[in-house]
């Protein structure tokens, strides 16, 4: 099963890529992740990528583009993937596109931005794992501390509320235009498209994936 998480920062995308990938099988192919990964290693990658994301702009195509081609071309997504955070961008849909990177279905998850620079205020992550907690509504076992690994969890850079604000405006701006493109891309039988209430508790956005994918 191959699937794209389509949605605004903090609509809930790596808290469902993540409980879909242990309900399916699947893994999650976070750009998000890889970056921030990249990043903490040091690496070419991570140096140009770390201010643009700390400013909440998006990446250049081109870099985002190879990467995810390397991605998905990996053994365990044979039987499928989970796309958190791609595409992004019209050239970025288009450039799947061409690849011959076909989805079986599209996930819309529609939040209204004021929910989600609340969202953004609460939320906790462990890096390693992608694993996203909230203070409020998606708490760990333990305080600041991950379920698994019992490691430290942290605060996003980009989680400030001013960037979060410039995350939304771009998401609005350039992100957005993809509903318009995957219902056409459904509508000619490509793919399959889905809106979600976003604003629904956890579990409930989870248990309405589950009745629409199996
Ligand atoms: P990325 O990491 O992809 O961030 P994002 O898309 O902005 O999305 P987020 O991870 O912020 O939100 P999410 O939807 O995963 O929400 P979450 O589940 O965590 O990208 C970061 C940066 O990398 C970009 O700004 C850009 O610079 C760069 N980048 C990445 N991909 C790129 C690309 N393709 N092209 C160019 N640049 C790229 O949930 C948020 C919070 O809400 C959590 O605290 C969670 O616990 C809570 N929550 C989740 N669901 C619910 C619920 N139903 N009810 C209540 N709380 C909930
Ligand atoms: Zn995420």
């Amino acid at each position: 099963m191959r699937i794209i998480l389509l949605g605004a920062p903090g609509a809930g995308k790596g808290t469902q890529a993540q409980f879909l990938m242990s309900k399916y099988g699947i893994p999650q192919i976070s750009t998000g992740d890889m970056l921030r990964a990249a990043i903490k290693e040091g690496s070419e990658l991570g140096v140009a990528a770390k201010k643009i994301m700390d400013a909440g702009q998006l990446v250049s195509d081109e870099l985002i583009i190879g990467l995810v081609k390397e991605r998905v071309a990996k053994a365990d997504c044979a039987n499928g993937f989970l796309l958190d955070g791609f595409p992004r961008t019209i050239p970025q849909a288009d450039a799947m596109k061409d690849a011959g990177i076909s989805v079986d279905h599209v996930i819309e998850f529609d939040v209204p931005d004021d929910v989600i620079v609340e969202r953004m205020s609460g939320r906790r992550v462990h890096p390693a794992s992608g694993r996203v907690y909230h203070l409020v509504y998606n708490p760990p076992k333990v305080t600041g501390k991950d379920d698994e690994t019992g490691e430290e969890l942290v605060t996003r850079v980009d989680d400030l509320e001013e960037t979060v604000r410039k995350r939304l405006a771009i998401y609005h701006e350039q992100t957005e235009l993809l509903v318009g493109y995957y219902r056409e891309t459904a509508a000619r039988g490509e793919t399959q498209y889905h809106h979600i209430d976003g604003t629904q508790a956890v579990d409930a956005v989870s248990q309405q994936l589950v009745t629409l994918l199996d």
